[in-house]
């Protein structure tokens, strides 16, 4: 049995009580969706800023109905530390994942980022240690590595933040190690390396890379590469931060407080990543026949980034099983159901 699977047997006959913020965007609504499949009950609290109504739905329609009706919404925010307490009653294990993503959307709107993802992580933080909850995992970011050269990314070598994002996923880590030494109160952050899957939103001017380029596929638009296409980046397939999520939390802490990389320790650049969705989508009938075009490289972005993932496999026995490409396969059929 590997350990997610120890894992899954574990909660299915010792069910608790999670709550997941930012259950209705992209990783949390996956989070949820493996929570109740597994039997758990999950409180989910989400202001809709980026997330959707929509991906709850979906959930719910995954899910059997006696699982459904294990889980409670709150429509809250957490930069309102009463919300952050009401929803944590109770609960054994957080899965703080609510913040506002993207580093554009730092350097337009940096206060806007730093109220949700420094005040809203310190709210949450404080009510879980009151709350006295099992385990608090939480979602970090690789952005934290800034211009750090050496690659693949090690947790302890960081550099300078490059974006305000960055600075609100450092302070992150910064107030969970202070909340370890100060008041006993353990924490795993999970440096999240370009995760993509299913429900990602393709919508918008903050859309992530992935599922842009496949509405921009799926839309006979034309695919715009940020730079040369030679930046690269270690993609993970949603499912592997979903294990990951899942064995940090289960991971007895001591009140101390860690750092994991999330990914799968392979870079891919952009340029292969958009041969990778073209041949995809024509194996599922869909031929893509315009070539990308390149602008100028985007402020904030890292050139390189790619995981090592050694700690989360010695220390939680993270075992990424979708790499790239099969995260990819896996992936384009969502799409092709909702947009194509
Ligand atoms: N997707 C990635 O590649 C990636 C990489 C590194 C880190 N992360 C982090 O992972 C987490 C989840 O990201 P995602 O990609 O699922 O993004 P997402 O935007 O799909 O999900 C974030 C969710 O948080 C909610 N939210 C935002 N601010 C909130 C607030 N103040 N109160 C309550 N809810 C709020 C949003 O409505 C949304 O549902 C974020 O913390 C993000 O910074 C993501």
């Amino acid at each position: 049995m590997t350990n997610i699977e120890s894992v899954h047997a574990y909660l299915r006959s010792h069910p608790g009580r999670w709550l997941v913020t930012g259950c209705a965007g992209f990783i949390g609504s996956n989070l949820l969706e493996t929570l109740l499949k597994l039997d758990q009950e999950v409180v989910g609290l989400d202001n809709f800023s980026t997330g959707h109504e929509h991906n709850l739905e979906e959930v719910r329609l995954l899910v059997g109905a006696a699982q459904w009706k294990r889980f409670k919404f709150i429509l809250g925010d957490v930069r309102d530390g009463l919300a952050c307490r009401e929803a944590v009653a109770g609960v054994d294990y957080v899965l703080h994942q609510a913040a506002l993503g993207s580093v554009p959307r730092s350097i337009d709107d940096p206060v806007a980022t730093n109220d949700s993802n420094i005040n809203g992580f310190l709210n949450m933080l404080v009510a879980a240690r009151d709350a006295r909850v099992k385990s608090f995992v939480y979602a970090a970011s690789s952005s934290t590595y800034g211009d750090h050269p050496g690659l693949p990314k090690v947790e302890e070598c960081i550099g300078n933040p490059l974006s305000p994002y960055a600075v609100t996923k450092y302070v992150n880590e910064l107030y969970a190690q202070v909340f370890a030494r100060c008041y006993g109160f353990g924490s795993a952050g999970l440096r999240y390396f370009n995760v993509f899957g299913k429900r990602q939103d393709p919508d918008g001017a903050y859309a992530a890379v992935i599922p842009k380029w496949i509405a921009a596929m799926l839309a006979d638009a034309q695919v715009l590469i940020n730079g040369d296409g030679n930046t690269s980046r270690d993609f993970c397939y949603v499912d592997n931060a979903v294990q990951a999520n899942l064995l940090a939390a289960t991971c007895p802490r001591d009140g101390c407080s860690e750092i994991y990389n999330v990914a799968v320790n392979d870079a891919t650049t952009l340029n292969r990543l958009f041969d990778y969705l073209r041949t995809i989508l024509r194996a599922n009938g869909v031929t893509v026949t315009r070539e990308p075009a390149y602008a100028a490289f985007r402020k904030g972005d890292v050139r390189h980034s790619q995981a090592n993932v050694d700690k989360a496999i010695r220390e939680l026995g993270y075992a990424p099983l979708y790499r790239l490409y099969e995260g990819l396969e896996a992936t384009i059929p969502w799409y092709l159901e909702q947009l194509g």
